[in-house]
């Protein structure tokens, strides 16, 4: 089968290679996926680059992808379902394995799939790490009925899903992105959009009861303008030490701080997969990639302008 890998830690371009690789076989307790779409987060390229060298199970040369849907092809010893030929969306964590969804075929944990429409294959491959991300910011920032939200990077994969669920939960979201995401921003239909680069915070149109930064972008000033009375602040980095302090400081402070450590499951993914298939979250795919142009996925999401989710054909 072919198989994206990169052969060392270092730039994308110079260390990722499509391969002829052996076609993985399921062991007990696994389903082979033949993967038809995968889609692209930063996790992929800052597992290439090494960043999280110390905690992935990600080690050169090794395979790139974490989140992807397709069709169950074998099972694995003790699998009775999905059944085969099934449509399914999938996951590999990669603090736990090594990863590969930019590949023909992947053998992963039946436990990690989930049987899914065949009309939904190409829009569930977005759910797994960025739809889970945001609705698990909304879950730490207890995101409820009437509060009204200020997502912070909207426009990208993460931020996107997080202004539809902020709504799905009854909340009102004000959307930020630089000035060439504002209309896509719009498409999301927030209460209001700013451009973060020209308008100041002060007129972010605050208070707020949550921030949910999903560029990590703000400050301890901005975080104190924009929910002046106390709220609940979010971010997808760990900003160091306060991502230590926060559980012992949160009891004392107005604004309860918190960093999102995404944990994969499936129970989140049929949570969003409910959404999609109701009509209610629609994934904002802005690009469609050949498998050959998987690289050029790969730099377009490391260069931080990438909107919304770049999904790659892989079959
Ligand atoms: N901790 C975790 O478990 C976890 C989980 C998922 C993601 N993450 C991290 O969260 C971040 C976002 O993930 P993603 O998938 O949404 O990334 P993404 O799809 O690449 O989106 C990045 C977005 O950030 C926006 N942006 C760049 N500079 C900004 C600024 N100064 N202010 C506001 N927005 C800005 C860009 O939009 P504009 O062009 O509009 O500026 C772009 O759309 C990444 O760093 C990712 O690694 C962490």
């Amino acid at each position: 089968m072919r198989a994206l890998r990169y052969e060392a830690f270092g730039p994308i371009a110079s260390v990722t290679r499509l391969v002829e690789a052996a076609q993985p076989r399921p062991g007990p307790g696994q389903v082979l996926v033949r993967v038809l779409f995968a889609a692209i987060n930063p996790l992929d390229w800052k597992l290439i680059e090494g960043e999280f060298r110390r905690i992935a199970k990600s080690k050169p040369p090794a395979g790139i992808g974490t989140e992807f849907s397709g069709r169950v092809e074998a099972l694995g010893p003790g699998v009775a379902a999905p059944a085969i030929g099934r449509a399914v969306v999938g996951f590999i964590n990669p603090m736990a394995r090594t990863p590969g969804a930019l590949q023909q075929f992947v053998a992963v944990d039946a436990k990690d799939v989930t049987a899914i429409d065949e009309a939904d294959l190409e829009a569930a491959c977005t759910l797994p790490v960025a739809g889970v991300s945001a609705l698990q910011m909304c879950r730490l920032a207890n995101v409820k009925g009437g509060d009204r939200v200020l997502v912070n990077g909207a426009s990208g994969g993460v931020g996107s899903f997080a202004v539809q669920i902020v709504r799905l939960l009854g909340g009102r979201s004000v959307a930020t992105g630089s000035r060439l995401s504002q209309p896509l921003l719009e498409t999301l239909e927030p209460e209001a959009v700013i451009n973060y680069a020209t308008q100041k915070v002060a007129s972010w149109g605050g208070p707020f009861d949550v921030v949910l930064d999903c560029a990590s972008t703000l400050g301890d000033s901005d975080i104190a303008e924009l929910m002046p009375h106390g709220g609940r602040y979010v971010r997808t980095l760990p900003a160091f030490p306060s991502m230590l302090l926060d559980p012992l400081l949160n009891g004392m402070r107005p604004v309860k701080r918190y960093t999102l450590r995404l944990k994969p499951n499936t129970e989140d993914v049929r949570t969003l997969l409910n959404w999609l298939r109701r009509g209610r979250l629609r994934p904002l795919i802005t690009e469609r990639f050949s498998f050959t142009d998987a690289v050029a996925a790969l730099d377009e999401s490391r260069s931080g302008r990438a909107r919304g989710k770049l999904v790659v054909r892989v079959a």
